[in-house]
């Protein structure tokens, strides 16, 4: 108490003195240690406190990029959703605000999206200041509760001053529900002339249009024969991206869970065309955006209407076969790091490739060149850049606790080992080995982001990712290495608290 009291003074103090407080984005952690637990992420994004999972109408408006996420304010593990708030300016540094949207008589808010409505197709805001609109699910858990079939609707809210205040539609929901039990995850983009939006329907994804945001009508369906559907399909995502050649490509994401490569839950893609009304694959392979277990529910956003063409990406760094015991009190869940996305070519058709986004180079404190196979990893936070030699290889990262993790490559496969990576005894299928393959593609570098509890791979600048948590002990810190040429890459980066 009193050391709280001291470091209260000092900082009131220090502050008057300076003529300002920190900002927040600067401060450090908290006086009550938070934002400096045990594995608590140093420069992810995770919320101040209590359950977070899927990110949430991620969308760029003066200045600032918003991010929402699934959030129960009373405890450490899901249940009543609310829209927990952060912003950021350069998509390192992030400001918590208090929680945007609240359940109502309705229901729970669960996922959905957000758009600036610059022509004020709405009507909710005015030609001057355009609203940004949020559009999300209701989950109403009486109807729930009492057995019946609809009780997911969409629903709406908005915002006049930037973000700070929202108000919900009065005319909610927008989108009634048809008799079908998973009817959510509303993801809305202004596509041609109109509002198109994607919608997770039980097995299926469903594309509505709409001119005003208000009033939705029935495009069509898509659920090809041969996708992946091990579990519910969930957070649909429909976006362009351009191939190496300039050709546009629609890209349309879908999260399943369980049924992922790795087990439990993980993002299945599809690369096609969408004609303003339906979508078409055009190939028939099941793609997968990330090998490792912990990649889920991400959304996707350009940063219009100052656009620099990039296609950004923020997943939830974790995985509902686990989500709700891993090893943390006042917290629980981080994202992913920031990502751009592009396409690639892979045989006849295209992959999705997503790469740190640049200004995570902010982060860089002191970087060294590090030479032969076996050496110390001096920070908690790093990067690592590591270039294989052709053919297999493997990377160990240990520390003196016996904690360790594997990357190994063998043949035209990737393992991933955390079985011994520190904390594991919470759920049993964590410790399972994780394999992607690699479809021919010969490894030539590996980028390695550490914090306290992830590990994220991107293999030939991210042509195929692994995003995983662990949870050791003590920080991984030193390296073992077969199969790789001789100098080495680490930056010693920042936390962001
Ligand atoms: C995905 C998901 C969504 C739903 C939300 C509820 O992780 O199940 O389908 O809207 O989480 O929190």
């Amino acid at each position: 108490k009193i050391n709280t009291v001291l470091y209260v003074l000092f900082v009131s103090v220090l502050a008057l003195s300076v003529g300002c407080s920190p900002a927040p984005s600067e401060k450090s952690a908290e006086p009550d240690g938070r934002f400096d637990e045990p594995f608590r992420p140093q420069y992810h994004f995770s919320p101040p406190s209590q359950w977070m999972n899927d990110p949430n109408g991620m969308v760029y408006h003066a200045g600032e990029y918003h991010l929402f996420y699934q959030h129960y304010p009373d405890s450490n593990v899901w249940g009543p959703m609310h829209w927990g708030h952060a912003v950021s300016k350069d998509l390192v540094h992030w400001e918590h605000l208090p929680i945007a949207i609240a359940p109502d008589s309705l229901g729970w808010i669960f996922s959905g999206s957000a758009v600036l409505d610059e022509t004020n197709s709405s009507g909710l805001g005015t030609a001057d200041n355009p609203p940004l609109v949020a559009i999300y699910t209701y989950h109403d858990p009486v109807g729930a509760e009492a057995g019946r079939e609809d009780y997911q609707t969409q629903g709406i809210a908005y915002s006049t001053d930037g973000g700070r205040n929202w108000t919900k539609y009065a005319g909610n929901p927008v989108l009634e529900n048809p008799g079908i039990r998973d009817f959510r995850d509303p993801k809305v983009a202004w596509i041609g002339e109109r509002w198109i939006m994607s919608l997770a329907v039980k097995d299926r994804i469903r594309f509505y249009s709409s001119d005003n945001l208000l009033e939705w009508t029935y495009e069509s369906d898509f659920q090809p024969e041969w996708a992946a559907y091990g579990g519910v399909w969930e957070c649909p995502d429909l976006f362009p991206l351009t191939t190496p050649e300039g050709e546009e490509k629609w890209i349309l994401f879908v999260s399943i869970n369980p049924g992922g490569p790795n087990g439990g839950s993980a993002t299945q893609y599809f690369v096609g065309d969408f004609d303003g009304s339906t979508f078409t694959s055009e190939s028939d392979q099941v793609k997968w955006l990330d090998y490792g277990a912990d990649n889920y529910a991400g959304v996707t956003w350009s940063n219009v209407p100052k656009s620099d063409g990039r296609r950004l990406f923020i997943g939830w760094m974790s995985n509902w076969t686990y989500a709700n015991v891993v090893p943390t009190e006042n917290w629980r869940s981080a994202n992913t790091l920031p990502r751009e996305l592009a396409l690639v070519r892979q045989g006849e058709t295209y992959r999705v490739r997503s790469s740190p986004v640049a200004e995570l180079e902010k982060l860089r404190k002191s970087s060294s060149t590090k030479e032969g196979d076996s050496w110390a990893i001096d920070a908690e936070l790093a990067e690592l850049l590591l270039f294989p030699e052709a053919g297999d290889f493997s990377l160990e990262l240990s520390n003196d606790a016996g904690e360790r993790i594997i990357l190994a490559k063998k043949g035209d496969q990737l393992t991933f080992d955390r079985s011994q990576s520190g904390v594991t005894g919470f759920s049993e299928a964590f410790t399972a080995l994780h394999t992607a393959p690699l479809h021919g593609m010969e490894v030539t570098e590996l980028r390695v982001f550490l914090d306290r509890s992830s590990v994220e791979i991107f293999v030939n600048q991210g042509a195929l990712v692994l995003s995983e948590i662990v949870f050791p002990e003590q920080p991984y810190s030193r390296i073992r290495l077969t199969g790789f040429k001789s100098s080495h890459q680490v930056h010693e980066l920042a936390s962001i608290w």
